[in-house]
This record gives C-alpha cells, structure tokens and sequence, in this order.
C-alpha cells in the first residue's frame, strides 16, 4: 500500500475561522476528515502534519524521504519565499504536489509567486478542500 502524507503549513490550523472568504468556513478536522475517508478510498495509507513552523515542516519532509512514497503540501505562505522548503522538497526524490485552498493567482500579485513549484511534481489549486483530494488521486494514479 502507498504511504502518503499530507503537510498543512502556516496558519492552516485556522481554517474555517480564518478569513472565510477566501479558505471557507469549514474547519481543518472536517478537511482531515475527507481527506482520510478520500485517502482510504484509493487504497492510500495516510498521515496528516500541520505545523506553523518552517523547520518542523523541513524535518517532516526529510522524514518523508524513506518513509512515505508521496507528499501533499500546503506550504500557506512559506510557498511565495522560502528557499529552504524548497531545498527540502528538491532534497527527497519521492514526488511532492503543491496544493492551496484559493487560487493564489486571482490573488495578490505576492502569491503568483511559488518557489516550490519548480521542485514540486505538479500543482493544484482553486479547488478549496477538493484541492488536497485531486492531489491524492494524482498520487495515487502516479507509479
Ligand atoms: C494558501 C495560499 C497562501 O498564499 C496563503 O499564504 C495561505 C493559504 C491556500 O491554501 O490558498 O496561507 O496556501
């Protein structure tokens, strides 16, 4: 069975209170919930990781190299700037799918920007929730 994981970054603990606009009203435990009820439906083994720190979600990606076949990541704002997610992801050779709730590009022009996106295996985004769910088919269709 394929062992994915899937990383919530900063601020995604606030999903559902956090400006609803843009990231729905519905909280990070009904995501994970679907997420996981999704995962099992495609045969996924699943962990789900949300940290709002840079480090922790580098020490995550590490632990993913030899011990999942696939990541998920939402890195919130970490995505538009940080270098060193994106040495990580370049770092493990198992494909990492870049996911966010909101299209990032009918937004400020800061989130067109995605510094992960050329280490990453593909990207996702607009769909809201459905976004983490697409990323899972994707891995799963992936050999
Ligand atoms: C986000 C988009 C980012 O620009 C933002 O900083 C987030 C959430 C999304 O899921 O739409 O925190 O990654």
């Amino acid at each position: 069975m394929k062992k994915v994981l899937v990383i919530h970054g900063p601020n995604l603990n606030l999903v559902g209170i956090r400006e609803p606009d843009h990231y729905g009203t519905e909280g990070i435990a009904d995501i994970n919930a679907e997420i996981l009820v999704h995962a099992e439906e495609l045969g996924l083994d699943c962990e789900i990781f949300q940290s709002n720190h840079e480090g922790a979600i580098i020490d995550k990606l590490h632990e993913a190299r030899t011990a999942f076949d696939g990541v998920v990541l939402n890195a919130g704002a970490y995505t538009h700037y940080s270098i060193a997610i994106r040495d990580a992801i370049a770092a493990i050779k198992i494909p990492v799918i870049e996911v966010h709730l909101s299209n990032v590009h009918a937004r400020e022009e800061f989130r067109h920007a995605s510094v992960i996106a050329p280490v990453c295996a593909g990207g996702i985004f607009g769909f809201g929730k459905h976004s983490y769910l697409v990323a899972l088919d994707a891995l799963a269709r992936m050999k």
